[in-house]
């Protein structure tokens, strides 16, 4: 390993490490690596993604990534070719996605692919870092995998770091993340892997791998439930008068609370909380021993994303022939994925009734015309989106669209009839305009 250059505050190790995946967490993780210094190598099996890379061009839409791409090009490299990045790398970091399988568990085909080409290249002693979301034990496995498949005479030893990273915060989240979790079975992974996170400013707690791959989980699934939770709690207050938001906000100042993840909604998706709800439900069962919390909040979710659908059946029987306006399709704003985005789930319905859908996203549409190239008509701006229209969905709170001038709903719907899935106005400013707005957990206010 060499010694190099100060940097900051401090001597650091500059590591040769290797990172297996380009997606949001394996690229940023990259990126973040070297812009601490450590020399970097991306690998990816997409040749189209690793050509966009070296020009310099980030694959996916994440705030700050592509400047910190450019600021750290010098020990970054990106890569097909996994046998020189792994062959003398002192870290190999598996970045690669475990989707869900048809049973909710996480699917570990990329990881073993991974730890196979791994096996077969690795001529020097290193670490192998999991970073991918896996089921408790994997590590294990994967260990054993490795040291029964290693083609060179080399020690490994594998530790799980998971991620906490959130898409549209990603970079910041890693650079000034709030805890860097290190699983461990060895005191050197363990040495190696501070080294790695020198010159990080965040608390590292190391643990043993199950318990890291545990914390994941735990932390993930604990704010799926918080936010299943005030969702519920939302749906009450609807029922009984109360405001969600006054409620929530009571509740977080209690301490022991908190008030983050307490803003409710039409549901939690995204590539993260669906998935992990499900893979953790599966485990348990899989154990025989359930998680009834777990269960009522992927249970609870799943009807929630149909709210605004249900609310829109107040207004209007049916949808035939309406225009109906469509006011993000992220699954949340500053990222351009769709994965388990609310918006998958309700504009199928409305087309399938027959209804005219217009829809606007600043980022998301272009993977939004993947799934619907020409069913709905794309608008560039929220006031050629919502002209004419007879209703419309609020599924994404993006800037564009909290910031956006209430009256021009007026102005230019034919109906102003507005759903709000996200809660991105006060009531307040709708009250004695002769609109209708109804959003979640508050007071309806029914005008138009
Ligand atoms: C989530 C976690 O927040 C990260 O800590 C974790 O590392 C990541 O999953 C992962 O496992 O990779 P992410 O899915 O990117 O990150 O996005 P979040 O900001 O957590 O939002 C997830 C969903 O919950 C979104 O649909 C959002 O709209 C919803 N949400 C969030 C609410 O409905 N209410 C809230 O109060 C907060």
């Amino acid at each position: 390993m060499r010694k190099k250059a100060r940097i900051n505050r401090r001597e650091v190790w500059n590591m040769k490490i290797a990172v297996a995946g380009t997606g949001y967490v394996g690229l940023v993780t990259g990126v973040c690596l070297a812009s601490k210094g450590h020399h970097v190598t991306c690998v990816d099996v997409d040749e189209a993604k690793i050509q966009m890379m070296q020009k310099g061009i980030s694959p996916i839409y994440e705030e700050g990534l592509e400047e910190l791409m450019h600021e750290s090009m010098d020990n970054l490299t990106f890569t097909t070719d996994y046998a020189s990045a792994y062959k003398d790398a002192n870290v190999i970091f598996i970045g690669v996605g475990t989707p869900e399988k048809k049973d909710g568990s996480a699917n570990l085909t990329y990881v073993y692919k991974v730890a196979k080409q791994i096996a077969e290249t690795v001529e020097h002693d290193c670490v192998v870092v999991v970073k991918s979301t896996v089921p408790i034990g994997t590590n294990d496995k994967v260990e054993a995998y490795l040291n029964a498949n290693l083609a060179h005479d080399v020690q490994i030893s594998v530790a799980s770091n998971p991620e906490f990273l959130a898409q549209g915060t990603a970079v910041r989240d890693t650079l000034h993340a709030a805890r860097i979790v290190l699983g461990v079975e060895t005191e050197q992974a363990g040495t190696v892997l501070k080294e790695v996170y020198a010159d990080f400013d965040a608390p590292i707690l190391v643990t043993n791998r199950r318990s890291a791959e545990m914390i994941k989980y735990a932390s993930n699934d604990f704010l799926a439930l918080k936010i299943s939770y005030i969702n519920e709690i939302a749906n009450l207050c609807e029922i009984v008068g109360a405001n969600v938001e006054d409620v929530a906000k009571g509740m977080g100042y209690d301490p022991r609370i908190g008030n983050r993840f307490l803003n409710s909604g039409i549901g939690y998706g995204g590539s993260c909380f669906p998935k992990d709800t499900k893979a953790l439900s599966w485990l348990a069962s899989f154990n025989d021993n359930e998680m009834k919390t777990i269960k009522a909040a992927i249970e609870v979710n799943e009807g929630q994303k149909l709210k605004l659908i249900k609310k829109a059946r107040k207004y209007y029987d049916e949808f035939e022939g309406l225009t109906v306006a469509v006011l993000g399709l992220t699954f949340k704003p500053g990222t351009d994925d769709l994965r388990e985005a609310p918006s998958l789930v309700n504009i199928p319905l409305l087309l399938d009734d027959g209804a005219k859908v217009k829809a606007w996203d600043p980022v998301g549409v272009k993977n939004f015309k993947k799934h619907y190239p020409d069913e709905i008509e794309y608008c560039d701006t929220i006031e050629e989106t919502i002209t004419d229209a007879d209703i419309c969905f609020i599924f994404t709170e993006w800037e564009d669209v909290t910031q956006f001038d209430v009256n021009l709903y007026k102005k230019l719907m034919k109906k102003p009839i507005i759903l709000d899935g996200r809660n991105c106005y006060s009531i307040e400013d709708f009250r004695g305009t002769g609109m209708t707005y109804d959003s979640i957990g508050r007071q309806c206010i029914q005008e138009a």
